[in-house]
């Protein structure tokens, strides 16, 4: 089968693209407002996109009134975030924050979870996450109706007992979430590693 883009449908892209290009892992980004207000949501548009140093993107659209999700406003507003990793145990709270709140609402307490000051910028990590990216904002790009966001990370905070001093990660202890299409989603087991 074969779909040639211009003639398909907005809505079977979408399922194309979101169902093809799996799994993915989810940037859970929290980021605090002018005002200081807390957000947070996650996106599994995301990736790494170098890693010395490391850049990660992550790929956001306007809401359905034309407006900028509270996660935009405030990166373009501040030009700093966290991008947090999602883990077995934190899947729920998760999906909590990717509810439509107004910008004045903490989605930290709405999700049950704890603001941890960040050492190196202005919006919290997530206490409870067991890695977190504190990034700079490295570029904001118009890519059609997304607004793909580039974040330069300066500090890579990683759950003590996760990570080595080398930096070799324990997936036992990480237990990460990653994204498939639509309300699907996917533990990564580590007995269900394929190892050469
Ligand atoms: C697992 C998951 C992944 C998501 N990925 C994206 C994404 O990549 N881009 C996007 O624009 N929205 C994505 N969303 C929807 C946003 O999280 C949602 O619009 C959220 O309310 C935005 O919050 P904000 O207005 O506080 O920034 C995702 C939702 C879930 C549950």
């Amino acid at each position: 089968m074969e779909f040639l883009v211009d003639r398909t449908d907005g809505d079977t892209l979408f399922r194309l693209v979101l169902g093809l290009v799996v799994p993915r892992p989810i940037g859970w980004v929290s980021t605090v407002s002018r005002e200081g207000v807390y957000n947070l949501a996650p996106f599994s548009f995301f990736n790494a996109v170098n890693d010395e140093p490391p850049v990660f993107m992550i790929s956001v659209g306007d809401r359905d009134d034309g407006s900028l999700k509270d996660t935009v406003r405030n990166i373009l507003d501040t030009e700093e975030f966290v991008i947090n990793l999602v883990s077995e145990d934190l899947f729920r709270n998760m999906l909590i924050t990717a509810e439509e709140f107004p910008p004045e609402v903490d989605e930290f307490k709405k999700a049950g979870l704890t603001p941890e000051p960040a050492k190196l910028v202005k919006a919290p990590r997530i206490k409870e996450a067991k890695a977190a990216f504190e990034c700079k904002l490295f570029k904001h790009e118009k890519v059609y109706d997304m607004h793909l966001i580039l974040g330069e990370a300066k500090l890579i905070r990683v759950e003590e007992g996760v990570a080595d001093r080398e930096g070799r990660i324990d997936y036992e202890k990480l237990r990460p979430v990653g994204r498939l299409m639509g309300s699907y989603y996917l533990r990564v087991l580590p007995d269900r590693l394929l190892k050469v």
